[in-house]
């Protein structure tokens, strides 16, 4: 049914957006008129747009792999990771374990977020080689993890034969990074993401990251991955962190 209706909706847009050109074309010259069917245009996307955005269960864990190639003034390279990650929208708190590779460079990194009652939200990041931790609060509220409603949709379609396997693209405007997010429909308004690309800007690198999902299980097997890592325990400051690690955008890319 409601696959029927969202193709009814979608039939409906192409022909208004068919009419509309049309009109635009005749009515080139009449700025007035162009606005009006313009804006009716605006209204129907925003409306098919808001029937389809989907978020993610509320708790979850994965694995990500990901490949970004940058490239800066004079340092350009690949990032390679194979992180674990855990999201829990109910407790407000997410956590990655990040294996990170770098040309010569090699990290096992623990990146958790927590939100405490009254006080916000902080962001650890244990540096476990080094035996360091940087600490961060978060003036953000904890985001849940969705397609965000202005994002541009680009259908259903599926991965390899036709009629397998049902996925959706949506392209997702952000702060730093624009990304195009492959997710699969779990059930009405949830989804789970399979895939994303992101590009823009970090610091001084143009940065083109590719991430995949997979082996994602619902609920959460062990709280303690929540934990504050064990190296920041103590009292540390606020203070910047390096530009690769401060991105918030670790678990979707919105
Ligand atoms: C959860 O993980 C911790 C740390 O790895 C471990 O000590 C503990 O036994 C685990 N708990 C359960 C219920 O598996």
């Amino acid at each position: 049914m409601r696959a029927l209706a969202t193709l009814r909706v979608e039939r409906l847009i192409i022909l208004l957006d068919l009419t509309v050109n049309v009109i635009l074309v005749h009515a080139h010259g009449i700025p007035n008129f162009t606005m009006q069917w313009a804006s009716i245009v605006l209204i129907l996307y925003t409306l098919v747009t808001l029937g389809l955005a989907c978020c993610t269960p509320d708790q979850w864990e994965g694995t990500q792999p990901e490949f970004a190639g940058y490239a800066g003034y004079i340092h350009h390279g690949l990032i390679t990771e194979y992180n674990d990650v855990a999201y829990d929208f109910k407790g407000k708190r997410s956590a990655i374990f990040l294996r990170y590779v770098n040309g010569d460079i090699e990290a096992k990194i623990k990146i958790v977020v927590r939100y405490e009652d009254n006080e916000g939200g902080m962001l650890y990041v244990d540096n476990y080689a080094k035996g360091s931790c940087w600490k961060k609060r978060l003036e953000r509220e904890f985001r849940k993890a969705c397609i965000p409603k202005d994002a541009k949709s680009y259908g259903e379609y599926y991965l390899g034969i036709d009629g397998g396997y049902k996925v959706a693209s949506y392209k997702i405007r952000g702060e730093r990074m624009n990304s195009i997010l492959t997710v699969q429909s779990v059930e009405d308004n949830v989804c789970a993401p399979i895939g994303e690309i992101s590009m823009g800007r970090a610091g001084h690198y143009d940065i083109l990251r590719n991430v995949g999902f997979v082996n994602i299980t619902p609920g959460i097997k062990n709280e303690t991955v929540f934990d504050v890592p064990k190296d920041c325990t103590e009292d540390w400051s606020d203070f910047d962190l390096p530009i690769e690690i401060d991105r918030q955008d670790y678990i979707f890319a919105v």
